[in-house]
């Protein structure tokens, strides 16, 4: 995969003068050298523009979108393109690159409320979560992105909603398109998965259990008594106290244990945390996490699926 990557100043490239105000003076080259990138993806550094986005006019914009096209356009070509620059008319670019630019490959814009070179900026995370994007040939349907704080906005919607804080992006009345977690771009479109079939009875008992500090397990063991299965609203990621995953992995040997989050959004972890009641040693044990699905239908989706005897796995993919 190839990515173009344009550098167009903003914070992201802020360096600081001697007062400590920042202004954009990095480049492409020094923006890619702090994030993390994967070795299967190609970046193309391209420095563009160097300036504060309140200084790039709806022309800057156009040169832009030029530039974009006969990269497209010209071999050996690019699977995608990341657009950084300033935060303060980030909206804007995306929209215009909306209205006017006619190349197929994903394009998505980011940036950084505060600057690359800072502690806990949130600029290197943000170039690797939108070059993620930039590599996923089906964000390219949903039009110009703007990746912040591993959320995936259309440009149609997306606003700069608070002047200061890292999490200042967010498509107000409609909410990002998709997230990046774990490296992985998921998309929320209208691919719900289908039915799973109609069961002509629902006998299988299936008990919801919600995990909180300090749980021993023993609701989990009672309820693995008499259950044929269970979903665990597990904390944060997916995780449970030790003492609780001890039951919980051996229940899994015998009957279908769920994984999904407590959280109110967010998808379960797979491949993040490791040691005893963390998700990638309890999904390693047989539980099944439920990606984005929240608890309550998790249970139902499981009671469904029991009652058309489909197999764990079948009801619950690994997506
Ligand atoms: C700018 O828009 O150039 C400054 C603000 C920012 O990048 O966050």
């Amino acid at each position: 995969m190839r990515v173009a990557f344009i550098a167009c100043g903003g914070t992201i490239a802020g360096h600081a003068d001697a007062t400590g105000r920042f202004s954009p003076s990095g480049g492409a080259a020094e923006l890619l050298q702090r994030a993390t990138l994967t070795p299967e993806v190609e970046v193309v550094a391209i420095d563009a523009l160097s300036m504060p986005s309140r200084a790039m006019s709806p022309a800057d914009v156009l040169g832009l979108v030029v530039m974009v096209e006969s990269l497209a356009a010209t071999a050996p070509g690019i699977d995608g393109v990341v657009i950084a620059q300033g935060t303060d008319s980030l909206e804007e670019t995306a929209y215009l690159f909306a209205l006017t630019c006619a190349a197929t490959v994903p394009v998505v814009l980011t940036g950084a409320m505060r600057p690359n070179v800072v502690p806990g900026s949130d600029g290197p995370a943000n170039i690797a979560a939108a070059i993620a994007v930039a590599t996923c040939a089906e964000a390219a349907a949903l039009g110009p992105l703007v990746v912040m704080g591993d959320e995936i906005h259309a440009a149609r919607w997306v606003g700069k909603v608070h002047s200061t804080r890292p999490a200042a992006f967010a498509s107000p009345g409609f909410g990002p398109v998709g997230i990046v977690s774990e490296g992985r771009v998921r998309l929320w479109g209208p691919s719900w998965g289908g039915p799973l079939g109609r069961p002509s009875a629902l006998p299988h008992r299936v008990e919801l259990l919600v995990m909180g500090s300090g749980d021993d397990g023993r609701l989990a063991e009672a309820a693995g008594s008499y259950a044929d299965g269970l979903v665990i609203a597990g904390m944060g990621g997916g995780h449970v106290p030790p003492a609780a995953a001890t039951v919980l992995v051996e229940l899994a040997r015998r009957m279908p244990v769920v994984l999904a989050s407590r959280c109110t959004a967010g998808p379960v972890l797979t491949s993040t945390y490791r040691g005893i009641g963390a998700e990638s040693d309890l999904i390693a044990a047989g539980l099944l996490p439920v990606g984005n699905l929240q608890p309550l239908k998790a249970r139902l989706r499981l009671m469904v699926g029991l009652g058309l005897g489909l197999a764990p796995g079948e009801i619950f993919p690994v997506d």
